[in-house]
């Protein structure tokens, strides 16, 4: 037993390892349930008892020798460690991790979000399978109305209609059927149009809705809002414009301009060498929608915008292709980096 003992310490001293693998195979050869040392204690039951106490000792001391032999060769593949000091190099350098960086519309999202956040709206979402009735009849699209040919979109069975939705002020309607005003609260998601793919449109898109209902909310307040939102994001040198236009859940509805951020107001291919760049569409909620979601009409007003993330983000990094953003290409993607 004692030369076997000899033996094993002198073999195990001079073993050496390439690799984590190979050390994991010494292990196994020798520490392991049916490796050479643990077969040694097994043999330790038939040596007499008075040989116990130091076959006993010189058994531990072989496990111990070997299991250190192991640790060493894992932690510097075969390195000796000088007496009483660590194997533990904390200067090597580390493993080069590549470090990811969020979408450009994600960044985007959250900095809408940031933004309409520190002026005290919470945001919600609402479901991207929809009914006719949140999607369009609430926001008071009759059945023949021509604005819904403006915003065509994938039905996933007629009669009763359920779709994809074309924009999340189906989310603001299922909000205002819920709760009690004030609601100040903003809705971003993905909606789905019928579009042909091209480098300014897509089936798939993103937006930012708002919406505050409560007593005595008025254009001015849209107004005000509005030109906070487009001096944080764009800078505070920003010109807002609005412009009359028509949505069937909005009177009076407007679209606002910002200033160009690229040449500055002066004309640019960017805005057309108009000066100005359309961002979003917004106005004060029609009567008959506050009613349709039960909403006395009397007591409380509001008003409500609409915002595309992808129309955001193309102006603020200067992208000229929205497709860009869907196709996962790492070169591109690689370029946003932001901490929001
Ligand atoms: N829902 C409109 C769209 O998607 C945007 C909008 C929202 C306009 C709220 C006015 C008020 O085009």
């Amino acid at each position: 037993m004692r030369e076997r003992i000899d033996q094993l310490i002198a073999e195990i001293d001079s073993v050496k390892a390439v690799s984590l693998e190979e050390v994991e195979q010494l292990r196994l050869k020798y520490l392991s349930k049916k490796g050479l040392v643990s077969l040694l204690f097994e043999d330790f039951k038939s040596v007499p008892s008075e040989k116990k106490r130091e076959t006993g000792q010189l058994l531990n001391d072989l496990k111990n020798k070997a299991q250190q032999k192991l640790d060493e060769l894992k932690s510097g593949f075969g390195a000796k460690a000088e007496p009483g000091k660590s194997m533990l190099d904390l200067t090597r350098p580390v493993d080069q991790k590549v470090q990811g960086t969020r979408h450009p519309l994600s960044i985007v999202r959250n900095k809408i979000i940031g933004i309409f956040g520190r002026i005290g709206f919470t945001v919600a979402d609402g479901p991207e399978i929809e009914d006719d009735w949140h999607n369009f009849s609430a926001l008071n699209f009759t059945v023949d109305h021509p604005a819904r040919d403006m915003q065509d979109t994938f039905f996933i069975s007629e009669n009763p209609d359920v779709l994809l939705r074309t924009h999340t002020s189906s989310a603001q309607i299922r909000t205002m059927e819920t709760r009690k005003p004030p609601i100040r609260m903003i809705f971003p998601g993905r909606v789905f149009r019928n579009e042909a793919i091209s480098a300014r449109a897509h089936c798939i898109f993103h937006q930012v809705e708002g919406l505050y209902i409560d007593k005595q909310v008025s254009f001015a307040d849209l107004k005000q809002t509005l030109m906070f939102f487009a001096k944080e994001m764009f800078g505070e040198h920003t010109k807002i414009r609005l412009r009359p236009s028509f949505f069937p859940f909005t009177e009076p509805s407007g679209e606002m301009d910002v200033s160009c951020n690229i040449c500055g107001g002066a004309g640019c291919n960017i805005c057309k060498h108009t000066g100005w760049v359309e961002i979003l569409g917004c106005g004060m909620v029609d009567p008959n929608v506050l009613e349709n979601c039960g909403i006395d009409s009397k007591v409380y007003t509001g008003y409500a915008f609409g915002m595309g993330i992808e129309r955001i983000t193309m102006l603020k990094y200067q992208i000229k292709d929205l497709r860009l953003f869907y196709e996962n290409d790492v070169r591109f993607l690689r370029q946003f980096t932001g901490t929001f």
